[in-house]
Formats: C-alpha cells, structure tokens, sequence
C-alpha cells in the first residue's frame, strides 16, 4: 500500500515528535489538535527540534526547510480522514481517544490505515469501536521521537497481516526499528519500564535514598542515560500514572499498584517537565531542583 499523506492527531509532545520523523522522511503531515494554540506553537518547536539535528550535522539546513514545508496544520478532523495513515496520539485516556475515533468515523477514506501511539491501552478494544479493526494497530513511539530508535507494533486481534507489513514498511522508511508486541497491557516496553520508576518513588516514598541519590545511584550504577526519577518528569508523572493503572487493572497483581507519592505529586498537577515541577522543579534558569 502506498503510504504519502500522514495524519497526525495531537499536538503534545509526541505528536509533534511523530511529526517531525515523518516530514524528515520525506511524507507530508497535516497535524490536528482541538486547540489552536497548540497547533500554533507546533511549527517552532519541531523547527527547534530540527535545529539540534542540522547543528550536530545530522542533517542539512536544506533538509530542515524541506521537513518544515511538509507539515501543515489544522483542527478540522475531517480534514484528517483523507490522509493514508493516521497516528492518534492525543492524551492517554481511554475516553478522549474513543471520542477522536468516533468524529473521525464519517470522514475516513476507505484505504485510510488507523493507529494509536497509546503507551498502555488495549488496541483490541479501541479497535472494536471503530469500522476497520483490520485496518487499526498500535504504533508506538518512544520520547524524545527523534532521537529514540524503537517503535512497537502491536497487533489488535483483528490486524490484518497486510496493515502490518505496511506498518513495517513505513517505520523502516522513518529510518527506525520496529518490535513487535503482544496486545496486553502496556506492552513490552512500559511493562517493564514504567514499574521500574513506580519502585524508584517507592524508594523515594520509603525513604530508601533522596530524588537525587535515586537518580545518580541509576545513571551512574546500571549505565541509564537519565535516573527514573528524572525520566519520569521527561514522560509526565500523569502519564506514568495512567500507565501504573492500566498494568494494575489489566493485570489484577498488587505488584503494580501504583505508589501513593506518584498519586500525590499527580494530584497537586505536578506533572513533571511540561508543568515545570515534578521530582525536580525545573521553574529557575540553573539546574532542576530536586522537590524532595
Ligand atoms: N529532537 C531532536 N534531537 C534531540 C532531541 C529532540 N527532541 N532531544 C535530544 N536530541 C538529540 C541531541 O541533539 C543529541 O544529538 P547527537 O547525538 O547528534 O549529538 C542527542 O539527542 C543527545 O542529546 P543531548 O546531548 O542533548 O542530551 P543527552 O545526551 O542527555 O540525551 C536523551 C538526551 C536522548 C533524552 C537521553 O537522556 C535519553 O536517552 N534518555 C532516556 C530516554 C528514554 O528512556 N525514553 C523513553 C521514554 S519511555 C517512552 O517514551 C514510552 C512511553 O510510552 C512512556
């Protein structure tokens, strides 16, 4: 199947990822997201991002100007259905996702591919409720997109063998690797990763070592480029969160009960890196502060 025009549906930190890894592979994007602010920041921060790229030699000032000209952007989700391949990759709830798919459902053209970037929730059940479960599959990318190697393709019950070829295709364009996953909850890699940064705030949450002796204990001991507590503001505490649930919910095992200190930094919307406070409060211009 023939793969060109990419829909992309949220303008958070990963959709802009996804698109800036499609434009750069040479397809055009047309990004949507219910807020126009959003959209309206989308062109400069995958520009920045591009920045990094063409000032380390990895590409070509040329190759930026092109990647840039290829993304457009709108809030008509009709616009959206029209495209070959659509990555849904709005907020990690379960509801806000099925409402996409349903504005979505009178609008998509009948060859369109349909796929989440969820981190956790059942492909299966999203699947169920649209009109082309054959047609539908998870596509995960890894944060920061343009930097992370990995993509998991994880087959609902009903993929068809043709959509994931394709989807293989596609991520071997977009110069990445692909894992295949199972549909349970979380998949592969957030089924081992997000319980590893739940124990570091049980550690915290215990008193076993500080924000900082968590995190240098990590980097420094096992060779991880970021400590979990500082990897866990990089994904978003709400999203590690949301993930904990699902594993514990999906899994019915205590051993994934999210831990209370995670909840409570949740709850008083200390969200990480993008509310700027989370494990570290990132709000002065020196180094993150660690809150505990
Ligand atoms: N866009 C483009 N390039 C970027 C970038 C971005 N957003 N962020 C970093 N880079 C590039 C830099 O330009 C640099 O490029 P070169 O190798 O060409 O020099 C390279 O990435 C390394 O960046 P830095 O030197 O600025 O910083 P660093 O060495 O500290 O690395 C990091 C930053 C890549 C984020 C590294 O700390 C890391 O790998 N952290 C772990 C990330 C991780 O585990 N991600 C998975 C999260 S889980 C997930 O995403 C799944 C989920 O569903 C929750």
């Amino acid at each position: 199947m023939d793969i060109r025009r990419i829909g992309v549906i949220g303008a958070g930190q990963m959709g802009n990822g996804i698109a800036h890894v499609f434009a750069l592979a040479g397809f055009d994007v047309l990004v949507n997201d219910v807020s126009q602010d959003a959209l309206d920041r989308t062109p400069s921060i995958i520009a920045k991002n591009l920045d990094r790229q063409v000032s380390r030699g990895r590409i070509t000032a040329e190759e930026q100007a092109q990647a840039l000209a290829r993304i457009t952007t709108t809030t008509d989700i009709a616009a959206i259905g029209e495209t070959d391949l659509i990555v849904e990759s709005a907020t990690e709830r379960e509801e806000i996702k099925k409402k996409i798919f349903s504005s979505l459902a009178d609008h998509l053209a009948p060859h369109t591919l349909l796929t989440t970037n969820t981190s956790s929730i059942s492909i299966t059940r999203l699947a169920a409720d649209t009109d082309r479960p054959e047609r539908f599959m998870g596509f995960h990318f890894m944060n920061p997109v343009p930097v992370m190697q990995l993509v998991e393709l994880i087959r609902g019950i009903a993929t068809s063998a043709e959509t994931y070829s394709t989807l293989h295709e596609v991520v071997k364009t977009l110069g990445k690797t692909a894992a295949s996953s199972e549909d349970y909850p979380a998949f592969i890699v957030n089924r081992i990763l997000i319980p590893m940064i739940n124990e570091a705030v049980y550690a915290l949450y215990e008193g076993v070592g500080s924000v900082s002796a968590i995190d240098t204990s990590m980097k420094l001991g096992a060779n991880h480029p970021m400590g979990p507590l500082e990897l866990a503001d990089f994904i978003g505490l709400d999203t590690c969160l949301a993930i904990m649930n699902v594993l514990h919910e999906g899994l019915a095992d205590t051993k994934y009960r999210p831990c209370p200190l995670l909840t409570k930094y949740v709850e008083a919307g200390w969200l990480g890196r993008k509310t700027k406070r989370g494990f570290y409060d990132y709000r002065g211009d020196g180094d993150p502060v660690p809150t505990r």
